[in-house]
């Protein structure tokens, strides 16, 4: 059946809306956690105590500051560097963004290692959440270094990859909100090994969706859905398909 010029662009806007249909959802999900970090940063700064002083944190309060100002500027400027069309429009703002959010990666990755270690362990927790971030910290460090060692050397798909890998796991703290929350609600507060597990199974949650994604964009494409993606990108770039 021929496609009038109509149909075309509007079936191009639909494309458009999809692509940015991810950027948006992480945008509002990493909103839980900075939001939090939000309350948390007014009341070490003495502006307001509608959250409750932690009594860990007080001593040494710089490791938790410089974790919520980092992973905030990641959860805001991030899920722009995930806008296909964006960045094919704005390469520069990725190219720059993209190396501010390597460091504000690392430094909430690395930070929040620091607390695992060096803080006392949050009541009604065990070795379980002790571990888990032990490993998705040191994950999330290890994926981002490799994310853009790959970029330097010009490899765009591995470097894909490795940044949604390191990503998902920094998300985890915004999945891990949700999933306490919605279980809380169902069955009541959880139990040491109920928290600790949940905390971690987020992580893998995170990981498991970053992967089919990754996967997802790699898997060989139909004739249609290249015919279609190349008028997308043909629009982006102000050229006829
Ligand atoms: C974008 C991602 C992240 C955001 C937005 C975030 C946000 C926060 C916030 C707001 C706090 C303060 C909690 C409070 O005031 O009680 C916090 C604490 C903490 N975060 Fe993160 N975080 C992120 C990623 C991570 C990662 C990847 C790790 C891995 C190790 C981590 C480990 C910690 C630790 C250990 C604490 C201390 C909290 C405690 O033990 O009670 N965070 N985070």
């Amino acid at each position: 059946m021929s496609q009038t010029p109509g149909s075309q662009a509007s079936a191009g806007s639909i494309k458009l809306n999809q692509g940015w249909l991810a950027p948006v959802g992480l945008l509002l999900l990493g909103m839980l956690p900075v939001i939090a970090g939000a309350f948390r940063l007014e009341q070490l700064s003495g502006i307001s105590d509608a959250m409750p002083a932690n009594p860990r944190f007080s001593p040494v309060p710089l490791p938790v500051v410089l974790h919520i100002v980092s992973a905030t500027v990641l959860s805001v400027l991030g899920p722009l560097q995930f806008a296909a069309g964006f960045r094919r429009r704005w390469p520069t703002w990725h190219r720059v963004a993209g190396r501010l959010l390597v460091a504000c990666g690392l430094l909430v990755a690395l930070s929040g290692l620091w607390m695992t270690l060096f803080y006392a362990p949050p009541d009604g927790t065990g070795a379980l959440l002790f571990v888990s971030r032990i490993v998705f910290g040191s994950a999330m460090v290890v994926s981002i270094i490799i994310g853009f060692v790959v970029i330097l050397r010009r490899d765009v798909q591995g470097h894909r990859a490795w940044m949604a890998r390191g990503y998902a796991i920094g998300l985890g703290a915004a999945t891990q909100m949700l999933v306490l929350m919605v279980a809380g609600i169902v069955a009541g507060p959880p139990n040491e090994l109920t928290h600790d597990s949940l905390t971690a199974l987020s992580w893998v949650i995170n990981l498991a969706v970053a992967e089919w994604a990754i996967r997802k964009r790699h898997a060989p494409r139909s004739r249609a859905t290249k015919r279609s993606t190349a008028h997308v990108r043909a629009s982006f770039a102000g050229e006829h398909p």
